[in-house]
């Protein structure tokens, strides 16, 4: 299988199953972050344990299937870590997406097939979408 065929599928796994994605309809509106080119928008709830790293991400929305991958794949990944940890790798990630840092997605787990998506300005959009909304949830 190629790997752009294997990155596909990922991606669509990630999209038809989202891990940790539940109904969040007790987070108010001013808390959503929505993607103003498509008017899709993802909501993020964060519970942290005592030793203050994230214990779980959980994510709603209605964003397409490579903003649905990547929240999926942002949850698993960002999973017990430190809030300091995790917006370093939201804003690592921003800038890999955005072409800004050449580094390559390699040592993401799953994210590594979102990296077909960097030459396509607007699903770079779709792909940060859930991150800008994590980094809100945490600040
Ligand atoms: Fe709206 Fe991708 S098209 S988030």
């Amino acid at each position: 299988m190629a790997f752009d065929d294997l990155y596909q599928e990922i991606i669509l796994d990630h999209a038809k199953h989202p891990r940790n994605k539940e109904n969040l309809d007790f987070i108010s509106d001013d808390e959503i972050h929505e993607n103003p080119t498509c008017g899709d928008s993802v909501k993020i709830a964060v519970d942290f344990s005592k030793d203050g790293k994230l214990e779980r991400v959980r994510f709603d929305g209605d964003g397409c299937a490579i903003s649905t991958s990547s929240a999926s794949m942002m949850t698993e990944i960002v999973e017990g870590k430190s809030k300091e940890a995790v917006l370093n790798m939201i804003k690592s990630f921003i800038l890999i997406m955005r072409n800004e840092d050449e580094s390559s997605l390699e040592d993401w787990g799953d994210l590594i097939a979102l990296e077909g998506v960097i030459k396509y300005p607007l699903r770079v959009k779709c792909a940060t979408l859930p991150w800008h909304a994590l980094e809100n949830a945490l600040l």
